[in-house]
């Protein structure tokens, strides 16, 4: 008997940065009851990127993580693809760079994938495709979602700002979620409801289009998903969402439950919520501490699941639905395998929440602004490396002659090193011994 192959996400790691900021915090500053940030939102916490990382840095990491969490023979990778809305260049792709310093091999392609916040699944799906083909022979994709989301400081938008990266291993035979091989479920619909120009750092967003927007997509994408593949409401144990905040999750669940449950057995809102409980919530607790990763945030809700849930998760269908605006929406399903070693103690959430810091709100400010400052400065400033952590690999030093340069850690190091180095110019990578 032949056993058909299957592809898809094999192994999967994230990344969160050091500092947090408390939305009490914010919503004091604000003049907005708290209740409107945890309740409203459904977000406690927003996760703040450093002084000295970027969207590059944070895919550094999460592939970092990756590698030392799970036996992945670089030499397998051949290709490597990074979903950003927030690169670092107008041209030259996040992936080229993570590729040299995370040391892969040349016999690999490398490219970026940008759609807003589908971006990140344009690329796993891509990748699962280019695994099923005879180009792949055999080989595996890494997919990184990385992203720092920014609006503008009193803006709607400020508490659902986050930073993180989610990195995964797309093969055939995966240890952890296979992709059911059905007719995809994809809509398109141009519209403006979030949008960053070229010559901002922050995205502009008309606030109820884009709620508007992300649930149209969900149901021309559910149903369309439905008629091609035969699965039904019961099928899925699990549901996850796109993550711009929880809340939103609730809002999509809210609106397929109506539909398919609600209408046909006159269920009512004490079934909604404990339905919500058990096939949503597991998969939500770390974007609530964490806010809005862009293109990772329904990876970091995968991976939140898969901590959460543990062995529970195997043999599970799990329903995904993945929004980017302007807009690309895409509905999709896959199931968890039956090993839990392949997810256990890998992901790296628990560790990545349990070592950060609690910034105050000045703090918050000034690390929005220094981080600003370095991407825009022409001239290398070892000034304004002021954040350094033991748990930081790689870090944005500024900007020299309109190159990036990068301070990138062997083994444990101490700050001072990095003044130490002899000629840092050479080139924008440098390593701090
Ligand atoms: P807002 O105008 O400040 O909030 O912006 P609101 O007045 O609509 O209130 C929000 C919720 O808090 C409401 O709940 C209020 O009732 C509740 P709802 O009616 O929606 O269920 N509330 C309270 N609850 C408890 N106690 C209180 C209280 N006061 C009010 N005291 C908005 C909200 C989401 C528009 C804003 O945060 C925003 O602009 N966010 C950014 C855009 C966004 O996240 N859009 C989501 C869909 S688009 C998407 O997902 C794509 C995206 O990720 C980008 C990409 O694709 O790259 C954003």
């Amino acid at each position: 008997m032949t056993t058909l192959s299957t592809f898809g996400i094999d192994a999967i790691s994230t990344y969160v940065p050091k500092f947090t900021l408390n939305l009490d915090k914010l919503a004091k500053r604000r003049n907005v009851n708290p209740e409107k940030y945890r309740i409203g939102l459904g977000l406690n916490r927003m996760s703040v990127a450093g002084p000295q990382e970027d969207s590059l840095t944070l895919a550094v990491e999460a592939a970092q993580s990756l590698f030392k969490r799970y036996d992945i023979d670089k030499e397998s990778v051949g290709m490597l693809i990074v979903g950003t809305e927030t690169p670092i260049d107008a041209a030259k792709p996040v992936a080229s760079y993570v590729h040299r310093m995370i040391e892969l091999s040349p016999w690999c392609r490398t490219f970026d994938t940008k759609h807003a916040c589908y971006g990140g699944t344009a690329a796993l799906r891509l990748a699962a495709n280019w695994c099923a083909t005879p180009a792949g022979r055999g080989r595996k994709a890494l997919v990184i979602m990385t992203d720092i989301a920014r609006y503008d400081t009193e803006s709607p938008g400020e508490p659902t700002q986050g930073a993180g990266a989610v990195a995964m291993i797309v093969s055939e035979n995966p240890s952890i979620l296979a992709l059911d091989d059905v007719p995809e479920a994809v809509y398109t619909y141009e519209n403006m409801d979030f949008w960053r120009p070229l010559y901002r750092s922050k995205a502009i967003v008309e606030g109820q289009q884009s709620i508007s927007s992300y649930l149209h997509g969900l149901d021309q994408t559910y149903m369309q998903y439905k008629e091609g593949s035969g699965y039904d409401w019961d099928d899925y144990s699990y549901l996850l969402f796109h993550v711009p905040f929880p809340k939103m999750a609730y809002k999509g669940f809210k609106r397929l439950f109506q539909k398919e449950v609600m209408r046909v057995n006159g269920h009512g809102t004490e079934e909604l919520n404990e339905e919500f409980e058990r096939k949503v919530e597991p998969g939500l607790w770390a974007n609530t501490e964490i806010g809005n990763i862009y293109t990772g945030s329904l990876y970091l809700s995968l991976a939140a699941l898969l901590v959460r849930a543990q062995k529970d998760a195997a043999g599970q269908r799990i329903g995904l639905y993945s929004y980017g605006s302007g807009s690309c929406a895409e509905f999709f399903s896959g199931v968890v395998q039956n090993d839990p070693s392949a997810w256990i103690g890998r992901v790296g959430l628990n560790e990545g929440l349990a070592r950060r810091v609690s910034l105050s709100y000045e703090e918050y400010l000034r690390f929005r602004k220094e981080n600003e400052l370095l991407s825009q400065i022409d001239s290398y400033s070892p000034d304004v490396v002021t954040a350094w952590n033991r748990h930081q690999s790689v870090a944005f030093c500024g900007i020299r002659n309109h190159e990036r340069i990068y301070g990138l850690r062997e083994g444990i190091s101490a700050r001072k090193s990095l003044y130490e180095e002899k000629d840092p110019y050479e080139s924008p990578i440098y390593v701090v011994k």
